[in-house]
């Protein structure tokens, strides 16, 4: 098996290949990707969603992973409760480790999800980009929040068009407000030693809230 790695997660193919690339990579996500890209997307959409909301209620991180954002929230002084939600039954054990989250759950959040609709908050970082998940998401996130939720959401620029995330929130009309996005850099200056191909890669921030 050769390591896991952005190129490997960028080329996924379904949920299936997404669950064996995942399991594979739990261990080192940390310590080899985030460490060594200077991974700064979670931190960035932490930020972001700080400057958006007034802090109270439940918050749900999807594509939760190892708990990196909810490790910038906490830093930033957020005290609610946080809930994660992930595909990856191993990339959450990680993250529960971390006793950050209130609740773990396993699920696939391009679908229906088996949560309450009690989110004041819905924050997301490197989930929606190439290979994992797209637009289609937005709906089943937008059920399970509260009236007034503001959601900071990371889109890979390079996806935006492609996966038509424009048109989809255009398509969410008044569904939602205040839709604005800021665009930033996912990893630090160390990721151009190591991975020339993608350090210079870019998402959009993107923040609303439900209506
Ligand atoms: C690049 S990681 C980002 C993890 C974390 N948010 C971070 O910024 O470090 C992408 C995560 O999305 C999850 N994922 C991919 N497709 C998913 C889906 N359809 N439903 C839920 N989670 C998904 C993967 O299992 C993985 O943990």
């Amino acid at each position: 098996m050769t390591n896991p790695d952005l190129s490997g997660a960028y080329a996924l193919t379904g949920p299936d290949d997404c669950l064996r690339l995942y399991a594979d990579w739990a261990d080192s996500y940390d310590s080899d990707f985030a460490a060594g890209m200077a991974y700064r997307l979670p931190a960035e959409t932490a930020a972001a969603w700080m400057r958006a909301a007034a802090p109270t209620g439940p918050v749900l991180d999807v594509g939760a992973g190892t708990g990196l954002l909810a490790a910038a929230l906490r830093g930033l002084g957020h005290q609610g409760p946080i809930d994660a939600v992930d595909l990856s039954p191993e990339m959450l054990d990680r993250a529960a480790q971390k006793t950050l989250y209130r609740q773990l759950t396993v699920a696939d959040v391009t679908r229906p999800l088996p949560l309450p609709a009690v989110y004041a908050g819905v924050v997301s970082s490197g989930t929606f980009t190439h290979g994992h998940v797209g637009p289609e998401a937005l709906a089943p996130l937008l059920d399970i929040a509260l009236p007034g939720a503001v959601f900071a959401l990371s889109v890979n620029a390079a996806v935006w068009d492609r996966k038509g995330f424009a048109s989809a929130f255009e398509a969410l009309g008044p569904r939602i407000a205040g839709l604005d996005q800021a665009d930033v850099s996912i990893y630090g200056d160390e990721a151009r030693g190591r991975d020339p191909d993608h350090a210079a890669d870019r998402a959009l921030i993107v923040t609303f809230r439900k209506t």
